[in-house]
């Protein structure tokens, strides 16, 4: 017999309202939206005025309610209302990414003491049932790595500068309007979203937990229509990359811009569509491939973690304290780096260069960096800057002792 859930719903915007649909048009659900709480009181919405409240408490107090969704797009709030719901015994479903990224720890700490679940299906990949594979199918293979194109605005961005002479500008805002893009784009487009998804990831694919601070990320918005011819005429494609491999016995992880081959799982995922490619030890690589933003397909994902609730399911967060890789701290790569102005391609630092071109409005090099020696800092201070990875080629550990040894040979 399943439980009966009665939930209290915070947000009623792009999510928030599909979830409503999606539910009433379910019915294998035990489950009824009772109350919604919303910020503005004013703006117009598809329910009638006095379906809304306007108070948190107004869902926290009600102990008829036993799930909290959380769907609003401020991540402070949103730890507020959850931290709360798990104090007061509710379950909590959130599409949250930037929420968890910020605040793992204490969620996960949290919501144990309080014995509640908490699911974020939805906060990675929007209809891609990439978290609850992690945990429940990939429970057993050693995982070697897991990329994906995570944000469905930057690639719906870089799908049309691909087929389009548009402008940067204007089709995001065309993503915007259709409702891709996170209310503060700078998220979307400079990689923030990528790497909070990423992160969920990490703890899920290698039961390893870290902080924003700890993963590099580079963005999209400097792209120039000659970064994307550079690609074509090398059969290459530009996408946003979730990136995260095993190398030796420590993890690197990023989110940046990568070239792709034809051969790549990311080549043909385009528009809005986020994929994830999953390499196991035993079961070598899988893909998933879905809509990774808008209403619908996200409200799907929310769903899924309310249907699953049903049943008590929690993640058992099995990969945590079994693994015993870290985050690698410093890494060789291979990047390309443009910028119309040639003088600003000396602000990196390359241990070695492998392909340069350089004309009056139009430079850039290809060669191998360490990654401590670019940060989102000078990605978002050199407005013309554009960096890129290349998805196939080595990477080399930099480790601590390494460093140091070769600090005092010096
Ligand atoms: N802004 C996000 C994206 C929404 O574009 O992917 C889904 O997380």
């Amino acid at each position: 017999m399943s439980n009966k859930l009665k939930i209290g719903l915070f947000g009623f915007g792009c999510v928030g309202s599909g979830l409503y649909e999606v539910l009433n048009q379910s019915n294998l659900l035990n489950a009824s939206i009772e109350k919604i709480v919303v910020k503005d009181r004013d703006k117009h919405r598809s329910l009638a005025k006095d379906r809304f409240s306007f108070e948190k408490e107004t869902v926290l107090d009600d102990s008829a309610i036993n799930l909290v969704v959380e769907l609003i797009d401020d991540a402070e709030a949103a730890f507020e209302i959850v931290t709360e719901a798990f104090r007061r015994g509710k379950n909590v479903v959130s599409a949250n990414k930037k929420l968890i990224a910020e605040h793992l720890d204490e969620l996960l700490a949290l919501s144990e003491e309080c014995g509640v679940s908490f699911l974020y299906e939805a906060a990675v990949c929007g209809s891609i049932p990439v978290i609850r594979n992690l945990e429940e199918y990939y429970n057993n293979d050693s995982l070697a790595s897991i990329k994906g194109i995570c944000n469905g605005t930057s690639n719906y961005v870089l799908t049309r500068l691909n087929n389009e002479l548009k402008s940067f500008d204007e089709v995001l805002a065309d993503a915007q309007a259709i409702g891709f893009a996170e209310s503060d784009p700078t998220l979307d487009i400079d990689g923030f979203d990528s790497k909070y998804k990423l992160q969920i990831l990490l703890l899920h694919t290698f039961g390893l937990k870290t902080v924003p601070q700890n993963v590099l990320n580079i963005g999209v918005r400097h792209v120039k229509a000659e970064d994307i011819l550079f690609a074509k005429e090398k059969g290459l494609r530009l996408k946003l990359i979730s990136y995260a491999k095993k190398v030796e016995d420590e993890i690197v992880a990023f989110a940046a811009p990568m070239f792709v081959k034809d051969d790549s799982f990311a080549f043909e995922v385009n528009n809005e569509f986020n994929a994830v490619e999953i390499e196991g030890l035993f079961a070598d690589k899988q893909v998933f491939v879905g809509k990774g933003a808008g209403s619908f397909p996200t409200a799907s994902a929310v769903l899924s973690d309310v249907s699953a609730l049903q049943y008590n399911y929690k993640y058992e967060y099995r990969k945590l304290g079994s693994n015993s890789s870290s985050l690698a701290d410093d890494f060789v790569f291979k990047v390309f780096v443009s910028s119309k102005n040639a003088e600003s391609l000396s602000l990196i630092n390359f241990i070695q260069v492998e392909e340069e071109f350089s004309s009056s409005n139009y430079s850039y090099k290809v060669g191998l960096i360490k990654s401590s020696s670019i940060n989102y800092e000078l990605y978002r201070n050199q407005p013309d800057l554009f960096i890129a990875a290349f998805e196939d080629a080595e990477i080399e550990l930099i480790k601590k002792e390494k460093q140091q040894v070769e600090s005092l040979e010096v």
